[in-house]
C-alpha cells in the first residue's frame, strides 16, 4: 500500500511537472538576451546590471520578465561530466546570477546547444542532456536556449526532443526556445516540444541586407514570416530571431517597423540591446503598451499578410474581443501617402471583423489616441520604410 501511494505520489508530481511545460509561454516570452549587442563579452557583472537596469528602467514593467544569457559562459566540464562555467567572467557560479536575478522579480535563462559544441566552440550539451537539464534547474534556470552548431548530422527533431524530455524531467518549469534557424522546419515538429523555434539564420542590424553565412535585415526576414502564420498559437510560437531596437544600426522609423512587425507576428520580444544606457526613442519604440499589447494578446494568432501591393503590404493581427490590429508597411524609401477607404475593402480582417457590419474606431498605436472611424478615410503619410500601426474595436 505504501509502495503503491510512493508511486502514486511520484507518477502525480511527473505529469504535473509535464503539465506545467505545456502550460508555459500562452503569450510571446518576452525579456532581453545578451547576444546581439555583447556577444561573447558576458559576466556576472554584466548580467546583474541588466537586471537592475531592466528594474529600473520600466523594461520588468512593460513585459519583459527573462533575461537570458546567451552562449559563451561555459568553458568545459569536469571529470564527472558537468557544465563548468567560466569563473573568471563568474566567479560566483551560476547560481549566484540566477537568484540575484530572481531577487530583482525576473526570469532566468541560458543558452546551450544541441551540437558537441556551441557556435562560439563552447561545450554543447550533446550527450550530457539529462545532466545539463538537472544542472540548469539546480541552478534555477527558467529559459532554455536550445542551438544548432556542430549538430555533425544528428536528426533535429530527435535531438531537440531529447533535451525538451531532459527539461520535461528535471523538476522545474522551464521554457524551451528552439534555435535551429528553421533549416528543418521546425514549425512543424516543435509544438510540444519546445514553446518557441527560430525560423530564420540571425538577424542583423539592419532593415534590408543579406550576408554569404545567411543573415538577415529585418525587410527580408518579415517576408519569411508570411507562410508560417498557422504554426504558431498560445504556448508554440514562430521566432524571427530577437530584436536589434536600439543598437544603432536603423532609423527610428525602422526600429518601429521592427519592433511593431515582431508584435503583430506574434513573435518572441526579447530585447537585444545595451539597456543601461537606453536613449529616449529606443525606450519609447520597446515600452510601448498599446504596441506590447498586441504581441501578448491571449488569442495568440500571428498577424496575416493581408494585402501585399508589392511595395506596400497591409497585415492583420485578429485580437481577443473581436478587435483587429492593422498595420500598413511602407517598404519603399519614399513616403507612402496612404488614403485609406476601409469601406472599400472587400475582405474580411477576422471571421469576426468586417468594417461593412459594424462601425469601428481607429486607434494609432505609436500616437496613442483615436484618429477618427472606419466610415472615414484613414489619411495619413506613413515614411519611408516605416508603418501606421492601428487597433480597430467596435464603436459602442
Ligand atoms: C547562433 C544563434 C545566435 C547566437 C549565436 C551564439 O548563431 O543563432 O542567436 O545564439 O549562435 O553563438
Amino acid at each position: 500500500m505504501k509502495k503503491l501511494t510512493i508511486l502514486l505520489l511520484i507518477f502525480l508530481s511527473v505529469t504535473s511537472f509535464a503539465q506545467k511545460f505545456e502550460d508555459l509561454a500562452q503569450t510571446p516570452p518576452m525579456g532581453w538576451n545578451s547576444w546581439n549587442k555583447f556577444g561573447c563579452n558576458v559576466s556576472e557583472k554584466l548580467i546583474c546590471e541588466m537586471a537592475d537596469a531592466m528594474v529600473n528602467n520600466g523594461m520588468l514593467e512593460a513585459g519583459y520578465t527573462y533575461l537570458v544569457i546567451d552562449d559563451c559562459w561555459q568553458v568545459s566540464r569536469d571529470s564527472l561530466g558537468n557544465i563548468v562555467v567560466d569563473p573568471e567572467r563568474f566567479p560566483n557560479g551560476m547560481k549566484a546570477v540566477a537568484d540575484y536575478v530572481h531577487k530583482k522579480g525576473l526570469k532566468f535563462g541560458i543558452y546551450s546547444c544541441a551540437g558537441s559544441a556551441t557556435c562560439q566552440g563552447r561545450p554543447g550539451s550533446r550527450g550530457y542532456q539529462f545532466q545539463d537539464a538537472r544542472t540548469y534547474a539546480k541552478w534555477g534556470v527558467d529559459y532554455l536556449k536550445y542551438d544548432w552548431c556542430n549538430e555533425e548530422g544528428q536528426n533535429a527533431k530527435a535531438a531537440y526532443k531529447t533535451m525538451s524530455d531532459a527539461l520535461k524531467e528535471c523538476g522545474r518549469p522551464i521554457v524551451f526556445s528552439i534555435c535551429e534557424w528553421g533549416e528543418n522546419k521546425p514549425w512543424e515538429w516543435g509544438k510540444g516540444i519546445g514553446h518557441l523555434w527560430r525560423t530564420t539564420a540571425d538577424i542583423r542590424d539592419c532593415y534590408q541586407c543579406t550576408f554569404d553565412w545567411g543573415g538577415l535585415g529585418v525587410l527580408d526576414i518579415i517576408d519569411k514570416q508570411a507562410a508560417l502564420q498557422q504554426h504558431a498559437g498560445p504556448g508554440h510560437w514562430n521566432d524571427p530571431d530577437m530584436l536589434e531596437v536600439g543598437n544603432g544600426g536603423m532609423t527610428f522609423d525602422e526600429y518601429k517597423t521592427h519592433f511593431t512587425m515582431w508584435a503583430m507576428l506574434a513573435a518572441p520580444l526579447m530585447a537585444g540591446n545595451d539597456l543601461r544606457n537606453m536613449d529616449v526613442q529606443t525606450k519609447e519604440i520597446l515600452t510601448n503598451a498599446d504596441v506590447i499589447a498586441v504581441n501578448q494578446d491571449k488569442l495568440g494568432q500571428q498577424a496575416t499578410k493581408f494585402m501585399d501591393m508589392g511595395e506596400y503590404e497591409i497585415w492583420a493581427k485578429p485580437l481577443a474581443n473581436g478587435e483587429v490590429a492593422v498595420c500598413f508597411m511602407n517598404r519603399t524609401s519614399q513616403p507612402w501617402k496612404l488614403n485609406y477607404d476601409w469601406k472599400k475593402q472587400t475582405m474580411y480582417f477576422a471571421t469576426e471583423v468586417s468594417v461593412h457590419k459594424k462601425e469601428y474606431n481607429v486607434f494609432d498605436l505609436w500616437e496613442h489616441k483615436n484618429v477618427g472611424k472606419t466610415s472615414d478615410r484613414l489619411v495619413k503619410d506613413i515614411p519611408p520604410h516605416g508603418v501606421l500601426v492601428v487597433r480597430l474595436s467596435v464603436v459602442k
